[in-house]
């Protein structure tokens, strides 16, 4: 049994990725056994050979491949990453139709292989492929899963951990939502030890358009803004925030709800100010305008 009990691992698509994947696994002493497999017989033959002649360094893994499939038999973990990469200004979603026609010839044959296995999808768009190959197997949810945003979360941390020039261990930051264009990071959530980054004026560095005004996601403007209004009054409750961007600036137009009874500590004006303000002190950003507007209807 390997350190963490798994027995067979086999990697699909013996490229940059899949080799990256099998080298780790057998030096992490991840596995009994490696398969790699790819259509690329040729390749897959020199990776292989490549990966087995160090094995002297790593422990009793053994390491197996080829382009016949019969490799993948018995595995207990199937990661996939064979089929096309992004090519310059296409999108991970512009993959989907190469990849899911590569995954729905695989798919059945590998199942039917390892009936036991667990599928971790990496081909991109990899939540996409998560999504076919579930529909394609049959297989329950946590038998078939992606990579997801775990790169994307590792990126986001070493680019904060850079930053603000502390140990990337000591960083606590997420991405979340599909790993391509639509994800985005949890801002309000990130930390460093125990120091919530929107704390850290530095961290949150704004970024210029050529005509010189601040470049920030909807999502990240909402999070501060959310963060801002909990700091002021912990009984105000957001319902919505409405983010107008008019080229000249940023202007906000927010609705909360006031529990009956609770004073607001100050009030309405104050409540923009203290708005305006600590966007400009943790991001740079003036706010033209914040509009709040209290809505007693219960919240939807
Ligand atoms: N999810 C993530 O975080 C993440 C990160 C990096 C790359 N990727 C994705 O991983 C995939 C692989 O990237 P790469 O850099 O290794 O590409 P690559 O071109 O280096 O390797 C792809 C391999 O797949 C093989 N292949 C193609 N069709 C196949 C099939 N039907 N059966 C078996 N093998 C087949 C090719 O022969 C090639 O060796 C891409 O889709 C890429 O976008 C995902």
């Amino acid at each position: 049994m390997g350190e963490r009990g798994l027995k067979k691992l086999t990697v699909i698509g013996a490229g940059s990725v899949g080799t990256s994947v099998a080298y780790a696994a057998l030096i992490r002493g991840s596995a009994n056994e490696i398969a790699l497999y790819d259509v690329n017989a040729a390749k897959v033959d020199a990776e292989v050979l490549d990966l087995a002649h160090g094995t002297q360094f790593t422990g009793s893994t053994r390491v197996i491949g080829g382009s016949d499939l019969a490799v993948t038999d018995g595995s207990d973990v199937i990661v996939i990453t064979a089929g096309a990469k992004q090519r310059p200004g296409q999108t991970r979603l512009e993959l989907a139709a190469t990849n899911a026609g590569i995954l729905s010839a695989l798919m059945p044959e590998l199942v039917t292989r390892s009936p036991q296995a667990v599928h971790v999808l990496v081909t991109n768009p990899c939540d996409v492929l998560t999504v076919i190959a579930r529909r394609i197997s049959g297989l329950p949810p946590e038998r078939v899963f992606a990579s997801g945003t775990v790169l994307d979360t590792s990126r986001l941390r070493l680019l904060l951990a850079g930053r603000a020039g502390v140990s990337l261990s000591s960083v606590h930051a997420h991405i979340v939502g599909e790993h391509g264009d639509s994800e985005f990071p949890l801002w309000s959530a990130a930390a460093i030890g125990p120091v919530p980054t929107l704390h850290e004026k530095s961290v949150v560095r704004p970024e210029y358009s050529k005509r010189g005004k601040v470049l920030i996601s909807e999502a990240a403007l909402s999070q501060m803004v959310i963060h801002c209004v909990d700091e002021y009054n912990q009984n105000i409750r957001i319902k919505k925030i409405l983010v107008k961007d008019d080229e000249i600036g940023y202007r906000l137009v927010i609705t909360i709800d006031v529990p009956y009874g609770i004073q607001l500590g100050g009030n309405i004006h104050n409540l923009q100010q203290y708005i305006i303000e600590n966007i400009e002190h943790y991001t740079g950003i003036l706010i033209e305008e914040v509009n709040i507007i209290i809505d007693k209807g219960g919240l939807s």
